[in-house]
């Protein structure tokens, strides 16, 4: 028996997406075998995939050949020996990082996220990454209140909506920058539209919070939007930087800024997020996390947005979509049994 991989050979544009059949093979001991029910298709896919990624060219980069995908849903179809966390026909997650776009994964039992069987795999699959880093960032990081202030940066993506939608729910009044074409999203969750393209945010913000922000969310990492988004908290407020930054030197600049925020004494705070976290400290606040949000969808207090659905085997054409800057919210690569659930559309 065989199934099917969306393979990366070679660093490039999403041509390099390439269908590769692999022998389907039992479980190896503390491993589970799961068939794909949905998988995310998220920006990190597109700077691995070209080779842009902050540790690209470094021993620590991801080697090639690899399967792009960072977050999946699917049913555990079998289990290797030793595996006490999983039973077969259970709905599981996993975070890969990479590995995703595929239809069968083997993955770690001891790395799985239990998944109400109940929930939608397509809705539900933004939640293992978008609406992670979205939860924590607003949660554990700036630890908003409700009545709080609160600036997204990168509000039309597919973090950015996560962002809107449980800020809409945590009770903030929010700020929000996207291209213009895009801001009817932003006002749907209640928050003021800003076009960075043609308004200056910061003396927009500060024209209409002249005491500033409690916390700005900043998924762009560039130094403009942290020097810019930290003016404009008040004291005690904070700024979360999540998005990749483009390159060391960008890293080291931030790191800098880092440093001198939050060692001198001017009562603001800037924090990096990172879902590496998961990987490399206490998985239960993730897992605490996870089952907050899935209970969120089962209550329908969230909905992610799902720009568009695809086969896992049409990876090349998702990537074309997530690139072009059409898309708002998520796209999710679908099983073909699930296909006819297939929502959404592009602005
Ligand atoms: N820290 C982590 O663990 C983690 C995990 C996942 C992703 N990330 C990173 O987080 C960032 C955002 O991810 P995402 O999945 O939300 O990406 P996405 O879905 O591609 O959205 C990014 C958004 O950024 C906006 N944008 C582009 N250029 C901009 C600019 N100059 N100023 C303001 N907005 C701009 C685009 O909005 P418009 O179309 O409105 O211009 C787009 O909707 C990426 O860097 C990603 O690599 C980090």
């Amino acid at each position: 028996m065989k199934y099917k991989s969306i393979q990366v050979s070679r660093h490039g544009g999403p041509e390099v997406l390439q269908v590769v059949e692999k022998d389907l093979r039992p479980p190896a001991a503390g491993e589970v075998r799961i068939k794909v029910l949905a998988a995310a298709v998220s920006r990190p896919d597109v700077t691995v995939r070209r080779g842009e990624a902050l540790y690209s060219g470094t021993p620590l980069g991801q080697k090639l050949p690899f399967v792009p995908g960072y977050a999946v849903i699917g049913n555990v179809d079998a289990v290797g020996d030793g595996v006490r966390e999983a039973v077969v026909g259970e709905r599981v997650g996993a975070l890969t990082v990479t590995g995703g776009y595929t239809e069968v994964l083997y993955w770690r039992s001891d790395r799985l996220i239990p998944v109400p069987a109940e929930l939608d795999p397509v809705k539900a699959v933004p939640l293992i990454l978008n609406y992670i880093v979205a939860y924590q960032v607003m949660h554990r990081s700036a630890k908003v209140k409700p009545g709080g202030t609160a600036l997204i940066i990168g509000a039309s993506g597919g973090i950015g909506t996560a962002l809107l939608q449980l800020g809409q729910l945590a009770g903030l009044k929010m700020y929000a920058l996207a291209s213009k074409d895009k801001h009817d999203t932003l006002t749907q969750y209640g928050a003021t539209p800003i076009d960075y393209r043609t308004q200056d945010f910061v003396e927009f913000i500060h024209q209409r919070e002249p005491y500033g922000l409690d916390a700005v969310f900043d998924g762009m990492t560039g130094l403009n939007y942290i020097r810019g988004g930290l003016s404009l908290l008040k004291h005690g407020g904070r700024l979360v930087s999540y998005g990749e930054p483009a390159g060391f030197l960008v890293l080291f600049r931030v790191l800098w800024t880092l440093m001198m925020v939050n060692f001198l004494p001017n009562e603001k705070s800037f924090s990096l997020y990172g879902t590496s976290f998961y990987f490399l400290g206490d998985k239960q606040p993730f897992l605490d996390d996870w089952a907050a949000l899935f209970h969120l969808l089962e209550e329908g207090k969230i909905k992610p947005i799902i720009a568009r659905t695809f086969p896992i085997l049409d990876a090349a054409q998702a990537n074309v979509l997530l690139e072009s800057g059409q898309v708002t919210g998520n796209i999710v690569l679908v099983a073909p049994e699930l296909l006819s659930s297939a929502t959404g559309s592009c602005s």
